[in-house]
């Protein structure tokens, strides 16, 4: 089968002919029809994510498909079906480990999704919507997941809540989504004004040029009325975090998930405790809330989908900043 596998920071991704992987027991065989592309992806690449790694990984977490056979144990039954590949196949449900999260696909150790075809537990796979196309369901795993955890996995959000965005990737893309489903006020920020009007276009009820606005969090919380906004989706780590805690209200949530701006970083802790701010870290999610966000749904936006041909395109796309929502790679029909 063709595969990409790293070449270093700056050369192009190596094409390579692979041994085609069989499935063992309790394992399924998945043709993959599509990827897509998330920040980590990049940093991955520049070995940047933090911890060891592979030097020549196979890139990519997010990835769907048709299961072609099955291993051992498995019903056969469940050749043809259509499907999206957990970020953590081995994260079926209940609590977060080292060891699911050392399972990650497309990072450290692990093979990822850029290649024809790929071994993974049968119980680490969720069914897509039957009218969905693959780039859809390989736009879940890792930032479909993610904003649903972040929305939907500490307190909960409710009609009327205001949940505040950062920035229009796919994180921030897919919680404005999922917020507008349930009937929450969305305030989106971005550096872009023009992407601004694209978040209003999808339901963004407020938007600010985080550019022109340096303390955007006092007006998030402004624009939100009462003590402030209920819920952040929080992409930009530390060179954000104090503006997403001057937005929030008192008794609040900060669902942190981002390192756009790094990883390290000065933190007004005193925000946090004197307003009793929900601060929860949030790493993707299982299978189970893979399958729970694509029953929401909510049909992701696709930016642009590359061939398997251009999937150095892709990267630069994403680097680019340019994009809205996911850039995404087609393997096969
Ligand atoms: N913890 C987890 O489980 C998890 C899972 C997925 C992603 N993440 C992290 O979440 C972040 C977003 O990931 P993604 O895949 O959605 O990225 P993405 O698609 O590349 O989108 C990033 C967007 O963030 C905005 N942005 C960039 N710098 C910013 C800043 N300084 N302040 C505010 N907004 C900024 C930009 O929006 P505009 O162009 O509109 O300005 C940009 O388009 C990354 O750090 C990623 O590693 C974490």
């Amino acid at each position: 089968m063709r595969a990409y596998r790293l070449n270093g920071a700056a050369a192009p991704l190596r094409l390579v002919n692979e041994t085609e992987p069989k499935p063992g027991p309790g394992e399924v065989l998945i043709d993959l029809k599509a990827a897509t592309l998330n920040y980590r992806d990049t940093i991955v690449r520049e070995a940047r994510y933090g911890g060891d790694q592979r030097a020549d990984l196979i890139p990519l977490s997010d990835g769907a498909g048709v299961i072609a056979a099955v291993g051992e144990g498995v019903a056969q039954e469940r050749v043809g079906e259509r499907v999206a590949v957990g970020f953590m196949p081995r994260w079926t449900e209940g609590p977060f480990s080292a060891a699911k999260q050392a399972r990650a696909l497309g990072g450290g150790f692990v093979d990822g999704v850029l290649a024809e075809r790929i071994v993974v537990p049968a119980t680490g796979v969720a069914r897509l919507p039957d009218s969905w196309s693959f780039a859809e369901g390989a736009a879940y795993p890792c930032a479909g997941v993610t904003a649903w955890n972040c929305l939907f996995g500490g307190g909960g959000i409710r009609p009327g809540d205001t949940v505040l965005v950062e920035g229009t990737g796919g994180v921030s893309t897919f919680a404005l989504q999922f917020a507008r489903a349930v009937g929450a006020r969305v305030i989106a920020t971005s550096s872009s004004d023009e992407k601004l009007a694209r978040a209003r276009a999808l339901g963004a009820d407020a938007g600010i040029n985080y550019r022109d606005v340096p303390d955007w969090g006092a007006r998030a919380a402004e624009i939100a009325g009462g003590e402030g906004v209920d819920h952040v989706v929080e992409v930009g780590g530390s060179g954000t975090l104090n503006q997403a805690l001057a937005a929030v209200r008192p008794g609040g949530e900060v669902a942190l998930v981002g390192v756009l701006t790094g990883f390290g970083g000065e933190i007004n802790t005193g925000a946090i405790l004197m307003k009793a701010i929900n601060l929860r870290g949030v790493y993707v999610g299982s299978v189970s809330n893979l399958a729970a966000s694509l029953r929401s749904g909510v049909r992701p936006i696709i930016d642009e989908v590359f061939p398997f041909e251009k999937a150095d395109a892709a990267f630069e796309r994403l680097l680019s900043g340019a994009h809205r929502g996911k850039v995404a790679i087609h393997i096969a029909d």
